[in-house]
């Protein structure tokens, strides 16, 4: 069923059941992306110091948990997913010495750490994938990677038609003749999983990091780990060749079967140390069941949902992607995670039109978000109701510019750096000149500084609202249940008495009677506007 329940329909109650109540059950993470945060040593470029620097943001904020994107050694030909030492910082983000600062300061003030880990690929310049280039067609050193003849008279053509996710081909030849798969840039060649020195290594990572005290894991791409038996050609047809889109006849990129047993192998490292570690999985799965596998009882303990990503603005389209989240985590007793933007898609407010209305869909859209039971993760710059940027040509960076041929602009509009204090760009983000990508200057208005003393910005909105999920039981239940609610509005009831209402119809709609604990945008003649959500006490159901 995917539309809420109306006048006269029956009310589905969702419970997750929550056999263990472990840290980030229902924390809030706060995906920090460190080029982009806080820059701690002028050169403009963000870093770990940054991080360090601003931890107090966090606080005020009032979140659980960090997740850091990478910030390992790398060339950075896909910011930093391209790593060329996993065990190490980039000279550009720090040292080591940072990172264990960082940590100990986030430990101190309550907030747990969880980084990066990138499975799928090495880059190109990794040690493993030189000596693979150096060494024989058929050796050990290639058998790291998926290296394959090609097809054709003379190994011409590609081993078969995968397109790479960022455009053009999955494959690229090499002086021998040779071809190296590569699902995303061709600087970040697929490993080989079957090849149990590549399990190994990553054990060998997990636990370098975990020594040092992270609290948990985003693991990139997991859903992409086992390739199928042979590569098989995909079934093009009706794929709408936008690299990123999945091929609907199925994908045999990502999601094979095999994947699970991998992840299981995470888990056991994870269990073996003490303490509540824990592991997010970045999986792209459309299908919610298929997505539920990845969170079975002995495989990752979260993974990222993004069906609100997916979903567009409206009351039956959040509704539908809550309900099957929902239902298809409960059947396997995992908290649902709710996400709004990262770092690889448009930023909500600009996905929901932009402008004024953009920013009053994005705060109604955050209630709807912080109020659901289980996980969330916010973005950096969700807080202060940043949009995309509109940059020009000569700045894109994102491999996806070049790749599809400049028809696609790539993810740097959702990466422009933060901005702090001050009156003009760089905004207190850098003490040098200039930010890595620029702000424009009618940020001045969002930054942390003018925000955080203004009762009426996004900034006080989320700290209020994360402040009320802390504080308010029914918040803290795991029991949504759906409401009636007039045509283009949805409504539900957390616990027996705290009801969420978002409005995305073209009129006014009535406030539940209650009290109102939070509202998005002002009412108006007590009447909740379009584009709003109230948080409104009612009596007990
Ligand atoms: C997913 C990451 O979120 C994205 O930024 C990256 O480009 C790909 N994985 C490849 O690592």
């Amino acid at each position: 069923m995917s539309q809420p329940a109306r006048h006269g329909a029956k009310a589905t109650t969702h419970t997750v059941p929550v056999p263990r109540s472990e840290w980030w059950r229902r924390a809030v993470f706060y995906q920090i992306y460190p080029r982009s945060f806080a820059d701690g040593n002028g050169d403009g470029t963000g870093d770990l110091v940054g991080v360090l620097d601003r931890l107090d943001h966090l606080v005020d904020l009032g979140v659980d948990a960090i997740w850091l994107s990478p910030f390992y050694r790398s060339p950075m030909a896909d910011g930093g997913y391209d790593v060329s030492d996993p065990c190490d910082v980039d000279p550009i983000f720090g040292t080591l010495d940072d990172f264990d600062a960082l940590l100990a300061a986030a430990h101190e003030r309550d907030i747990k750490v969880t980084i990066d880990i990138v499975p799928n690929h090495f880059s190109d310049q990794h040690p493993w994938f030189q000596k693979a280039l150096a060494a024989p067609a058929g050796s050990a050193e290639r058998d790291l990677f998926i290296f394959r003849d090609g097809r054709g008279d003379t190994g011409q053509y590609p081993p078969n038609n995968w397109p790479s996710a960022f455009g053009g081909s999955a494959w690229s030849r090499i002086a021998d003749g040779q071809w190296y798969l590569h699902l995303f840039a061709p600087e970040q060649p697929d490993l080989n999983w079957e090849n149990p020195k590549v399990p190994a290594e990553f054990e060998r990572i997990l636990r370098f990091w975990m020594d040092r005290n992270v609290d948990g894991f985003r693991i990139d791409v997991a859903n992409s780990l086992a390739k199928p038996e042979g590569l098989p050609d995909a079934d093009l047809a009706g794929w709408s060749g936008i690299s990123h889109e999945p091929i609907p006849a199925g994908d045999p990129r990502w999601d094979n079967d095999h994947v699970h047993d991998y992840l299981r192998g995470f888990r056991r490292v994870l269990d073996s140390y003490p303490g509540e570690r824990m592991a997010v999985g970045e999986a792209w799965v459309r299908d919610p069941e298929r997505l539920a596998r990845y969170v079975r009882a002995d495989e990752l303990n979260l993974t990222f949902n993004f069906s609100l990503v997916l979903a567009k603005w409206g009351a039956a389209s959040f509704a539908q992607a809550i309900r099957e989240s929902l239902d298809a985590m409960a059947d396997v007793g995992a908290p649902c995670t709710w996400v709004l933007s990262n770092h690889d898609v448009v930023r909500h407010p600009t996905r929901y039109g932009g402008g004024a209305v953009g920013v009053a869909r994005g705060r109604a859209a955050a209630l709807v978000q912080l109020s659901l039971p289980g996980v969330v993760y916010l973005y950096n710059g969700d807080e202060l109701g940043l949009q995309n940027v509109e940059l020009p040509d000569a700045l894109l960076q994102d491999p996806t510019w070049e790749r599809s041929r400049h028809t696609d602009r790539g993810r740097d509009g959702e990466r422009v750096p933060l901005p702090w204090s001050g009156s003009a760009p760089p905004f207190g983000f850098t003490t040098g000149a200039a930010s890595w990508l620029p702000m424009p200057e009618q940020w001045v208005s969002l930054t942390v500084e003018a925000e955080r003393d203004d009762a009426d910005s996004t900034l006080s909105l989320y700290r209020r609202a994360l402040q009320l999920r802390h504080d308010v039981p029914e918040l803290a239940t795991n029991e949504l249940t759906w409401l009636d609610a007039p045509d283009g509005a949805l409504c539900y009831r957390r616990g027996n008495s705290m009801v969420v209402l978002l409005n995305a119809s073209d009129g006014p709609v009535a406030v539940p009677e209650g009290e109102v604990l939070l509202a998005s945008a002002p009412l108006v003649n007590a009447m909740v506007p379009p584009d709003t959500t109230v948080w409104v006490r009612t009596a007990p159901a």
